[in-house]
């Protein structure tokens, strides 16, 4: 499968993004620990969110599906049964990492396996804390790699574990061990990073104690049934928030997007190098912010992106990076070395193909460093089997001379089914 664009007029209309993916996972999760029926309703139906429902399923949880995006989650009260197979995660770190927490608990082994970018990336850093809290973990992959086997201890003992990275994922992981273990686990993360399994937590009532970079939860409390409601995924709006935010003429608006402050670093960002976005009063639902964003476009200047704020864009900084190469002025991106662990090293994919639509680019050890301003011509550019660095560059050609084609874009279904579709309506201006 491959993606075709060209330049097009400036967007405008509306569009809804599917739901939020962090939080798609982590609401099947917790109504599947649950000790009883949740709906979920705008569950993100991307295969990483249909991995962790399959991998649920094989564990033995009853998950049925009422409508595209609307499934019925029969909490287990905890107890998962082995499963008799491995647990395929595809292409979803956050599938394979939080699992690995709830499933270090169990009293059995599990079996966690991947696609071929999932089995490039690091497991040490769930494995050295779950290992800590008395279950045994052995990644069989070579550097600490997938396929990750599990041998669960149902009496884990809770741990105090300070994050080595920014890592939401590793945090979650264990604060999911935690809930199963005996004492109060405590994580504390010297900076800041997505809290949605806190705050969902604290929506399916187990209480949740945070105190600046300290994050506690106390075992045994198990998530009381609760349906919930997805809001859309900001991360998925970033690539439309682009799009029109470079584009002077440009007017989009996006109805229902989550807007947890721990995520919304685009809109900071964006706004910081010129943008016109609003998003404000936003409603606060079963624990989660969501609103309105309206966004309007003009011509950008660049921006420095770099230390606490990395987290909050981490998943945004491909199309911020593109956004760079379409704006005056400078933009750099430092303290980002994570985004080599990521589906892609997307330091290395982004910089290549900004330069190869001629962009003016130096790629750096934990960042990079973009001379905006360059007339972008089309190019024939290879996605890595990374979701996000397709729908980057498929923004991208929006704004370049000539073709742009993006090889390989199934890629796109983990995290955004019907982003071409709506990509060539927005395209071809019809709202
Ligand atoms: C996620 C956390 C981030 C992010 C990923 C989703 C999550 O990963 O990049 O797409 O849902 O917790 P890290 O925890 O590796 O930073």
């Amino acid at each position: 499968m491959e993606l075709r664009i060209r330049k097009t007029p400036p967007l405008r209309g509306e569009v809804t993004v599917p739901g939020d993916k962090s939080m798609s996972h982590r609401a099947a999760m917790l109504a599947a620990l649950s000790d009883g029926r949740c709906r979920l309703d705008n569950y993100l139906p991307g295969e990483d969110c249909l991995g962790t429902l399959r991998v649920l399923r094989q564990l033995g949880v009853e998950i049925g599906e009422t409508g595209p995006n609307e499934f019925v989650v029969h909490g287990c009260s905890g107890r998962f049964t082995a499963p008799t197979d491995d647990l395929d995660c595809g292409n979803s770190g956050t599938t394979m990492r939080l699992m690995s927490g709830l499933l270090a608990a169990q009293p059995f082994r599990s079996r966690l396996t991947g696609d071929a970018s999932l089995s490039r990336r690091p497991m040490r850093r769930v494995i050295e804390p779950l290992q800590q809290m008395g279950a045994v973990l052995t990644a069989e992959g070579p550097g600490g790699c997938p396929p990750l086997v599990i041998d669960g201890n149902p009496s884990l003992q809770a741990v105090e574990y300070r994050l080595p990275v920014p890592s939401a994922q590793v945090k979650s992981a264990v604060l999911l061990a935690g809930l199963l273990a005996r004492g109060t686990t405590t994580v504390i993360q010297p900076v800041e990073t997505r809290d949605h399994t806190e705050r969902m937590l604290e929506y399916f009532g187990v209480p949740v104690a945070r105190e600046g970079g300290r994050i506690s939860v106390g075992g045994g409390r198990l998530p009381k049934a609760r349906d919930f409601t997805v809001p859309g995924d900001i991360s998925s709006a970033a690539f439309w928030l682009v799009a029109a935010a470079c584009q002077p003429g440009a007017n989009l608006a996006l109805p229902a997007v989550g807007l947890n402050p721990s995520r919304t670093g685009i809109l900071a960002v964006l706004r910081r190098m010129g943008a016109t976005i609003e998003a404000d009063f936003p409603s606060t639902e079963r624990g989660e912010p969501s609103g309105d964003i309206l966004v309007t476009g003009s011509a950008l200047t660049g921006t420095v992106i770099a230390g606490a704020e990395i987290p909050n864009v981490i998943d945004e900084l491909p199309i911020l990076a593109v956004a760079g190469a379409l704006s005056a002025g400078t933009t750099v991106i430092r303290d980002a070395s994570e985004l080599r662990v990521k589906e892609s090293d997307r330091l290395a994919v982004v910089a290549h193909h900004l330069l190869a639509m001629g962009a003016d680019v130096t790629e750096h050890p934990d960042g990079m460093e973009i001379r905006g301003g360059q007339p972008l011509h089309g190019a024939k550019l290879a996605s890595h089997g990374d979701h996000r660095i397709a729908m980057a560059f498929a923004i991208a050609g929006l704004f370049a001379d000539g073709e742009t084609m993006i090889e390989d874009t199934a890629c796109v279904e983990t995290s955004y089914p019907g982003f071409a579709a709506q990509l060539r309506r927005l395209a071809h201006g019809q709202s």
